[in-house]
Parts: C-alpha cells; sequence; structure tokens
C-alpha cells in the first residue's frame, strides 16, 4: 500500500485517501497480437486481448497495481457496457457506472511489437444533458471523501468544452485536487480553469496552444496557474511549476514495446507518489519509471511491475 496517511489539506481530521479517476467516454479496448500489419490483407490474429478501457481507466488500473485505491466513474451503456462494466470488475477495480442509452464504445489496436500500434478508435455514444449532468453529481458525490480526481481521455460526442467546466467546479465543491489530462479545446480549458496539475504529452500541448515547441507550449498552458506535466515518450518528462520553474527527467533508456498508455501510467506514477508524500521531483521520477513499465506490458493497458520494482522503491 502506497497511501500510509492521510491528506487532510483542510485539517478537519477527514482522511481522503482515494483517487477518483474519470473517463467521460469509456472503451472495451480490443488488442490483436499480430506478425505484421498489411493494409488492405486479411491479417492473422496471434493474441486477443479485451479489456475495459479509456485513459482514465488505464491510470486507475495503475493506480490499483500500485497500491493506490482508486475509483473510476463513467458513463456505461448497452450491450458493450455491460462487458466494460464486467471486465471492470474481474479486474477489481472499484467503480461507479452512470447509466447511458447509449453504447459504449470499442477501440481495436493492431500490435506488431515492431511498429508503432494502429488503434481504431469509435467516437462513443452521444451524451444526453441529463447524462452528463448525472456523472458531473456522480464525480462531486464520490470526490467529497478523495485527495485527488483525475479525469482523462476525450470526451462524448456533444459535450462541450464549457461541460467540462461545469465538471471542474463539480470537483472544486467537493474539496480534491484535479489532474486533467486531455486534448484539444478542452486541454485549453483545463488550463485557464487553472486546474492543479495539466497533462499533455507534447503534440497535445502544441495542438492546443499553438506553442513552437513542448517548452512553449507548456508555458502556454500553465500561464494560468496549473503545473504542467509534459511527457516526451522516449525523450523522458517535465514538470513545469506554476512558477515557471522546470523538473526535468530523461526516460528510462533501453526500454522498447507498445507506447500506447505510458502517459496514463505516468499519470498514475505522479498522483502515487504526491499521495506518499515523496514531493514533486520524486513525483516525476515515478512517472518516468511507470511510462517505462507501462511501454514493457504485453498490451496498451499492461504494466510490468516487477520492472518498476527495479526503478523505483516501492513502500511495501
Ligand atoms: N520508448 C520509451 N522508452 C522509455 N520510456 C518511455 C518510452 N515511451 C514513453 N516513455 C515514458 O512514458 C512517459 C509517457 O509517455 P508518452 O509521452 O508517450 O505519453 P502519451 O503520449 O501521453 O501516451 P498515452 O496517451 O498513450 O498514454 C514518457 O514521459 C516517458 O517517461
Ligand atoms: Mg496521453
Amino acid at each position: 500500500m502506497i497511501i500510509d496517511g492521510d491528506d487532510d489539506r483542510d485539517g478537519d481530521g477527514d482522511a481522503r485517501p482515494t483517487v477518483i479517476v474519470v473517463t467521460p467516454n469509456p472503451a472495451v479496448d480490443v488488442t490483436y497480437g499480430v506478425d505484421r500489419q498489411l493494409i488492405g490483407e486479411t491479417v492473422r490474429v496471434r493474441r486477443a486481448d479485451r479489456r475495459a478501457g479509456g485513459k482514465g481507466v488505464n491510470v486507475a488500473r495503475v493506480l490499483t497495481a500500485l497500491g493506490v485505491p482508486a475509483v473510476t466513474v463513467q458513463p456505461v451503456g448497452g450491450a458493450i457496457g455491460a462487458l466494460f462494466a464486467a471486465a471492470l470488475d474481474a479486474d477489481g477495480i472499484a467503480s461507479v457506472s452512470v447509466p447511458i442509452d447509449g453504447e459504449t464504445r470499442m477501440t481495436v489496436t493492431v500490435d506488431d511489437r515492431d511498429a508503432h500500434p494502429t488503434v481504431l478508435a469509435e467516437p462513443g455514444p452521444a451524451l444526453q444533458k441529463a447524462e452528463w449532468a448525472a456523472v458531473t453529481r456522480a464525480v462531486e458525490q464520490t470526490a467529497t471523501r478523495a485527495a485527488w480526481v483525475v479525469i482523462a481521455g476525450s470526451f462524448p460526442p456533444g459535450i462541450t468544452p464549457s461541460q467540462l467546466e461545469g465538471m471542474i467546479a463539480a470537483v472544486r465543491r467537493a474539496g480534491a485536487r484535479l489532474l486533467i489530462d486531455t486534448h484539444g479545446p478542452f486541454l485549453s480549458v483545463a488550463a485557464q480553469a487553472e486546474v492543479d496539475v495539466v497533462k499533455a504529452n507534447e503534440s497535445e500541448a502544441i495542438d492546443a496552444t499553438g506553442g513552437a515547441d513542448g517548452d512553449d507550449a507548456a508555458a502556454r498552458l500553465g500561464a494560468a496557474g496549473s503545473a504542467v506535466l509534459l511527457s516526451r515518450g522516449a525523450r523522458g518528462a517535465g514538470l513545469r511549476r506554476p512558477d515557471g520553474d522546470w523538473l526535468r527527467r530523461p526516460a528510462v533508456p533501453g526500454v522498447s514495446g507498445n507506447p500506447t498508455g505510458a502517459g496514463d501510467a505516468a499519470t498514475a506514477g505522479f498522483i502515487a507518489a504526491l499521495l506518499a508524500d515523496r514531493g514533486e521531483a520524486e513525483a516525476l521520477e515515478w512517472a518516468v519509471a511507470c511510462g517505462a513499465a507501462a511501454v514493457r506490458g504485453a498490451t496498451g493497458a499492461e504494466f510490468d511491475l516487477d520492472f518498476l520494482r527495479d526503478l523505483i522503491v516501492l513502500p511495501t
């Protein structure tokens, strides 16, 4: 168990041990292992893996592996939604599923363990206003007992950045800290709302801000006062603090595998370290180590815990 103490920021004696991880647009992730990726050909599948996915779920999976109590919150609907909920349960991940009329989506990843995997991602069901309001209420209710909320991934079709503002306000009312990992106008809204931490990879940061490079983009994302966790794939990661100072960390060398989900693992490692009172520099180290452990995992959602234990000292 990593969390050994309480996060009692407001000093009212309330323990806030849990991380709430919101996946606005969850999916059943199917990964097909193939010998080669071939466009326009019939490709024989060597291994098939089906599991509950979406970026928030990946974050929760790594937090759970690290011994950090995490609860996922997501809209879920239809037969694929039932499969999603059952798969989450089977993996021992605590969750709050908000029922919706639409059908939960699937993604298909074609992975040859060599080239970057090909990912086919369905858009997901549109949510009615009342359904989004129900998800927001579930986030607020669960967040009242949480130290951190993570909102990760894309948003369902039809949901606007201003509706994300409503969810950010709900987390604030609940009194939890907030990390958001998303892209485009939603990332900009998160940064403007001055959430505690904005997580982005370099291209997401540049796309959202028009910055000249990763550093410039992170400076723009952090201008309103958020810390920016900027991941750079095989070039490591940086943390731009609200005062404009940078902490930087190179990637773990000699790591190869599937990079999908490395950013989600990095987010989980970062939060886990902060919850263990490790400070920002060590949180960045844990982020980089967890990213590498995810690259070593067999699929985008798997995580090499033994490899991680060789990189950082986890509390027993
Ligand atoms: N090839 C690699 N070798 C070693 N470490 C890696 C490699 N790729 C990623 N990492 C680690 O994982 C972290 C996150 O990776 P990356 O920047 O690719 O995230 P991302 O693009 O947000 O990924 P995703 O959104 O798919 O989870 C990096 O900062 C780095 O420390
Ligand atoms: Mg990412």
